[in-house]
């Protein structure tokens, strides 16, 4: 299924650094279950989609407790046996995301071996999501 998923999430006090601020690695952790989701859905046997990358998680602006966060993820990108997603954080309805990072699956069978998972992106769609798209294959390139 190829559309858009949102996934809310509130800050709440084990969220927390030091700082008192949301813990990068809890941002991540939900950052990446939100990507996995998107690929195991469109995967349709999430038991087949394992994680094989994280790609550069940029952390632009602090979020506080009792924030309200969007993981907004769409699929960006699609390889014989991969599947990139781009992820959108966005804080309380803020326009501009607080957070944003990419992960790329792999689909395995039972033994974990890579399989072509036969998927491909309508020519629409990629034009519809250009920005990302060409940002995962540039990623992808460098992996
Ligand atoms: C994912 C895994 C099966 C890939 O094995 P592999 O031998 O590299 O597989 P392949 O060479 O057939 O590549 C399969 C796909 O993965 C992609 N890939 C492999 N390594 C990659 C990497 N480091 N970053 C991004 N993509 C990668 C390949 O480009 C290929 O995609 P494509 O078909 O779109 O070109 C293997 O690395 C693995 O089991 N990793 C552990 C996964 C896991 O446990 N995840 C949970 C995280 S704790």
């Amino acid at each position: 299924m190829l559309k858009e998923i949102t996934i809310s999430r509130l800050v709440k006090s084990e969220d927390l650094n030091h700082h008192g601020t949301l813990f990068a690695g809890r941002m991540a952790e939900w950052l990446v279950e939100a990507s996995f989701i998107a690929a195991a859905r469109l995967a349709g046997r999430p038991e087949d989609v394992v994680c094989v990358q994280i790609h550069g998680m940029t952390f632009g602006k602090p979020a506080a407790r009792g924030d309200l966060i969007e993981i907004r993820t769409n699929v960006a990108y699609l390889g014989g046996k991969s599947i990139t997603v781009h992820a959108a954080v966005h804080a309380n309805e803020d326009t501009a995301p607080a957070v944003s990072g990419m992960a790329t699956f792999v689909t395995v069978d039972r033994g974990g071996k890579p399989y072509a998972h036969g998927l491909t992106l309508p020519d629409e769609y990629v034009e519809r999501h250009r920005a990302i798209h060409e940002q995962a294959r540039r990623i992808r390139s460098r992996a």
